[in-house]
This record gives C-alpha cells, sequence and structure tokens, in this order.
C-alpha cells in the first residue's frame, strides 16, 4: 500500500523517524500526550493516529486515546510500546480502528501495522451497517439526479471524515452527475463486466473520482451501448463493494427497468421516487410506486418526494394537498423550486450545497436527510394512505 500523502499524526517524538521510513511519502505532523486534545489542524482527522506509548506517562496516553474516541469519527489509532498497561489496551480497543504493536519493531512491521489500520477498504469505520438510499425519477427530469447529489451531500455534511459517502451513478449509458458535479468519470463498468467476480475494493478505488461537496463518485462516461456491454454481476458487485468501503450511498437509479433493476431496488434501506408537480408525472409516481411495491412486498418501500414546489399564486398547478390526493398516498417531503440555484451550480459543476448553500432546495433536502434517519423505512411496510 503507498502512503504517499496520507495523513498521520504522531503523539510522541521519538518515532518520527523511524515513521517517517516506514511510511514512507506521508504528511506527518506531531504533539505530544501532555498537550494532545484530539483537535485536527484544519479540522481535518488524520488518516492515522500513532500513540507512542514509551517516554510519556499512563494518565496522559489514557487521556489522547480518549480524545481520539471523542471525535466525531474517530480516526484508526495504532498504539506503540513496550509492556502496555492492560487498561491501555482496553482503552484503545473501545476505538472503532485501532491496533497494538509491540517494541522493539522493524519499519516493515510498522508499516505493516499501519496499512490495514489506514485502508478504508478493509474495515467500516464503525460497526453500523452501511446506507444504501436510491433515488429514482417518476418522469425524465423531474429531478433525480439533482435530488441524489444533493442527498449525498447532505449526507456527507453530517458524516464528517474522508470516504464516508459515495454518489453512483447508474445511468451508465447517459448520466448527468459527473456533469453536474464537474467531476471525472472514471468508472468502467462494461470492462469490468468480463471478470465481475474481480471487482473489489482496489478496482472502486480505480473507479471513483472526488466530487465537490466532499462525497465521493462513480460514474461512466458516455457510452450508448453501456447497458448492452453491462453485466448485472458488475453492477451488483460494484454496488456491494461501495456499501463495504462507505458508510453511506446515494444511488441516482436509471427510470427504465433493466435486469438489475429489482435487485438493487430491494437491496437499498431507502428508495425514493422523485415527481414534479404535474397530473402525469404524479400519475407515473403512483404508478411506480404500486409496481415496485407489487413486485418487492418485503423490499423498502417506495418514498415519493415532490420536487419543483412552487408558490402557486396563479395557474393550475397541483398544491402538495392535492398531490398526495392524486398519489393515494403520503409524500415523504418536498423540495422547493429553485431555478437559478439549481442552473447557477449546474453551470458552475458542483453541488446546489455549495455554490447556493442558501438555497431553499439545500434546506429541503438537509430536513428530508433527517428526516430519513431519524425514521427510516421499514421493510414491506407500506404507507398507503387513501
Ligand atoms: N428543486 C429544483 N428547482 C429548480 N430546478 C430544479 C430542481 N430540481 C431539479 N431542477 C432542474 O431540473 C432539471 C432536471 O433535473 P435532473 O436532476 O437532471 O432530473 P432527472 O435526473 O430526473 O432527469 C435540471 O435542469 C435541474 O437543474
Ligand atoms: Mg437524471
Amino acid at each position: 500500500m503507498s502512503f504517499i500523502g496520507r495523513h498521520v499524526l504522531i503523539v510522541g517524538t521519538g518515532l518520527v523517524e523511524l515513521a517517517a521510513q516506514a511510511l514512507e511519502g506521508a504528511v506527518i505532523e506531531t504533539a505530544t500526550a501532555e498537550t494532545f486534545r484530539g483537535r485536527w489542524t484544519h479540522g481535518e482527522a488524520p488518516e492515522l493516529v500513532l500513540i507512542e506509548a514509551t517516554g510519556a506517562s499512563v494518565e496522559h496516553l489514557a487521556e489522547a486515546i480518549a480524545a481520539v474516541g471523542r471525535a466525531p469519527s474517530p480516526p484508526p489509532t495504532l498504539l506503540v510500546g513496550a509492556q502496555l498497561p492492560v487498561g491501555l489496551v482496553r482503552a484503545l480497543m473501545r476505538l472503532p480502528r485501532s491496533d497494538v504493536l509491540e517494541a522493539p519493531f522493524s519499519t516493515e512491521d510498522l508499516a505493516a501495522a499501519a496499512a490495514p489500520l489506514m485502508s478504508p477498504h478493509v474495515t467500516p469505520a464503525h460497526d453500523a451497517p452501511s446506507r444504501c438510499w436510491t433515488v429514482m425519477g417518476a418522469v425524465g427530469g423531474s429531478g433525480a439526479t439533482t435530488v441524489a447529489m444533493e442527498i449525498a451531500c447532505a449526507l456527507a455534511g453530517r458524516m464528517p471524515g474522508p470516504r464516508r459517502v459515495c454518489l453512483i451513478d447508474l445511468n451508465i449509458a447517459d448520466g448527468a452527475a459527473a456533469a453536474y458535479l464537474g467531476a471525472p468519470a472514471n468508472m468502467l463498468l462494461s470492462r469490468a463486466s468480463q471478470a465481475p467476480e474481480r471487482i473489489d475494493a482496489s478496482l472502486l478505488d480505480a473507479f471513483v473520482s472526488q466530487a465537490p461537496g466532499g462525497i465521493d463518485l462513480l460514474a461512466s462516461a458516455r457510452d450508448c451501448h453501456a447497458f448492452d456491454t453491462t453485466s448485472s454481476e458488475a453492477v451488483l458487485r460494484i454496488l456491494e463493494v461501495a456499501c463495504q468501503v462507505y458508510d453511506a450511498v446515494v444511488v441516482d437509479a436509471p427510470r427504465h427497468r433493466r435486469a438489475w433493476t429489482l435487485d438493487v431496488l430491494s437491496g437499498s434501506d431507502e428508495l425514493l421516487v422523485v415527481s414534479e408537480l404535474t397530473v402525469p408525472a404524479l400519475l407515473a409516481a403512483r404508478s411506480l410506486a404500486s409496481e415496485i411495491e407489487t413486485e418487492l412486498p418485503d423490499g423498502p418501500p417506495p418514498r415519493i418526494l415532490l420536487n419543483r414546489l412552487a408558490k402557486r399564486v396563479f395557474g393550475p398547478a397541483p398544491s402538495m394537498v392535492e398531490a398526495e390526493k392524486a398519489l393515494q398516498r403520503r409524500a415523504v417531503g418536498g423540495i422547493t423550486s429553485d431555478w437559478e440555484a439549481a442552473a447557477a451550480s449546474a453551470n458552475l459543476g458542483g453541488p446546489i450545497a455549495q455554490h447556493r448553500p442558501k438555497s431553499r432546495i439545500v434546506k429541503d433536502v438537509g430536513d428530508l436527510v433527517d428526516k430519513l434517519l431519524a425514521s427510516p423505512a421499514v421493510r414491506g411496510d407500506q404507507a398507503r394512505v387513501a
């Protein structure tokens, strides 16, 4: 594994030279056990905290470990030293990711202990299972891609730290997420389809690009044959691996049924059907939702999200109440229309949350995300209102 550019914080001073050799290319910062309070430079957590037991008191070491544990997303921590007190080791083991390295050790030993801790692919950041939220438009242009992108950014804001949230654009022939975000589209799924069993965390790594808004993106470059040349195994495997690597995965799913659609939907924890407030869109949302309920009775209940709500002053646009009547069910939420913010962000490349953080869209998406986090969908629960 390469340590180039990876951020490592060493609590202690005796190890710096050895660590610089072992973790070649890593960006190393230091602190002392006496002064370390778990605050990171620029607020960004290091990818590894190396705590040196030699030369510091047990109290200070215990305080340093506790300080790491108080971080919102505690970074992996490696405690090194000889004859480490059991109490200290037990405190360390309570961190989500940690290990101990007994002195004396070589640079190779240190690299071998650090690598699995720093690899996000091997151990999930916490024991909770990853969340997978799928977004699907009821009709074209209803705002599914926009909503998926903003949801991913809102989740990333609520889960600070690197590699927490991944947006996967499964519109593999002509997806727009990469263009909206101004990020590269590096996912080569049709090539990976030739050997889907080889799709693993390192291949995923090669496919991922970093997008503004603190999210990772899996998206394919335009390819009109992609749906014919990509196998279901490859699509499902990439999703599975992404769910192992990330805390949250948001899928922008195509509207048209593919061989893998039902598997993707049934593997999701939340399923959002995005509709706009026109009668045809509402009717399409209603049919799509009932179709999914019939086919996946034990799957996540589809929840309808109304997008581009406008203040109704004049005109025949249905209100939210009228919309729910047409849908014959409650909507999970509504997103206000803000064309200026949506267009400006797409043109600049990046989420609305970044370019127009004060837009109502950002607030509405934030409220939706909080609501979904607070009351997750119950599988097989069809919340229909007549
Ligand atoms: N809440 C909103 N307010 C204003 N414009 C929006 C909103 N949501 C989406 N849009 C715009 O609507 C258009 C279609 O959105 P898009 O996300 O591409 O839809 P879909 O993925 O369902 O085809 C885009 O121009 C987008 O910027
Ligand atoms: Mg789209």
